[in-house]
C-alpha cells in the first residue's frame, strides 16, 4: 500500500537556531498525532541537516536533503556528494525542484544522472515535475509531464520504483499563492498513475506515492488531499511556520 507523506521544502530559509525551534515545535505539534502509514519529512539547508538530524531523533519527522550532485566525489565545488548525506543519516533526497531547474539549468538528463546515483546509494528521492503557465494555457501539460518522467525516470527498472516519490509541482502554482484546484491536481495524478502503469506496471502505479506541490495551506490542504491519487503534499512556504505544517499533517 503507498504511503502518505507531507514533505516540507525549507528552500533557502532557517538559520542554525530558526532550524532548531521549527524542528522542536513541529514535534510538539505532532507528537500525539497517530501517524498510520503516513511520513512527515522536512527538508533543511545543508548546513544545518546534520543538527536537524540529531533533533529530530526519536520522533516521527524525517529529515531528507534538497539536492546531491550525481558525481562520488571531486573536483565540483560546493556540491555535496550521497556519501556525504549518508555519513549524516539521510536516506532521502528532493531532485528536480522546479527552482533547480529554472536557476540552476538542471535538465532531465541531467536529472537521470541524479536519481541513477540515489539509486545506486540505496537513498530515495522525492522527484519533482510539472509545467509551465504557458505549457497548460497551451493545453501542453500533459505532454510536458510525461516528457519530463520518460526522459529523467523511465530508465528505470520496476524494482527502482520502491525508491521513488513523485511530486507534481505545476511551477505557476508554487510560491505564487494559486493553486491548482482539486479536480485539476486529481486530473494530473490520475494521469501520471496511468503512464507509470503502461511503463511498468499496475502494481508500481498502485505503489507510487505521488505528492501535490504549489501553494498548499492549512485551508486547502483537506480538499486536496482528499482526492484518490494525491497521497500528500510537498509544501514550501506552508512548512516554515510550525503551526500551519502541523495543520497540514493534520489535514492528511
Ligand atoms: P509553495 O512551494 O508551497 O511555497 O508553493 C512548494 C514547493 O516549492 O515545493
Amino acid at each position: 500500500m503507498r504511503q502518505k507523506i507531507v514533505a516540507g521544502n525549507w528552500k533557502m530559509n532557517n538559520d542554525k537556531q530558526e532550524t532548531k525551534t521549527l524542528i522542536e515545535d513541529v514535534k510538539t505539534e505532532i507528537e500525539n498525532l497517530s501517524l498510520e502509514n503516513t511520513r512527515v519529512i522536512v527538508a533543511p539547508s545543508f548546513v544545518n541537516l546534520e543538527s536537524a538530524v540529531n533533533l529530530a531523533e526519536g520522533s516521527s519527522i524525517e529529515v531528507v536533503a534538497q539536492n546531491m550532485h550525481q558525481a562520488k566525489s571531486g573536483a565540483y565545488t560546493g556540491e555535496i556528494s550521497a556519501d556525504m548525506l549518508k555519513s549524516i543519516g539521510i536516506k532521502s533526497v528532493i531532485l528536480g525542484h522546479s527552482e533547480r531547474r529554472t536557476y540552476f539549468g538542471e535538465t532531465d538528463e541531467l536529472l537521470a544522472e541524479k536519481v541513477n546515483a540515489v539509486l545506486e546509494n540505496d537513498l530515495e528521492t522525492i522527484f519533482c515535475f510539472g509545467e509551465l503557465l504557458e505549457d497548460r494555457k497551451s493545453d501542453n501539460h500533459f505532454n510536458v509531464v510525461e516528457s519530463q518522467l520518460k526522459n529523467a525516470l523511465f530508465h528505470l527498472e520496476a524494482k527502482d520504483w520502491s525508491s521513488i516519490v513523485l511530486a507534481y509541482e505545476p511551477v505557476w502554482a508554487i510560491g505564487t499563492g494559486e493553486t491548482a484546484s482539486p479536480e485539476q491536481a486529481q486530473e494530473m495524478h490520475a494521469f501520471i498513475r496511468s503512464i507509470v502503469e503502461k511503463q511498468y506496471n499496475k502494481e508500481v502505479a498502485d505503489n507510487v506515492s505521488i505528492l501535490y506541490g504549489g501553494s498548499v495551506k492549512p485551508a486547502n490542504a483537506e480538499e486536496i488531499f482528499s482526492k484518490p491519487d494525491v497521497d500528500g503534499g510537498l509544501i514550501g512556504g506552508a512548512a516554515l511556520k510550525a503551526s500551519d505544517f502541523s495543520a497540514i499533517i493534520k489535514a492528511i
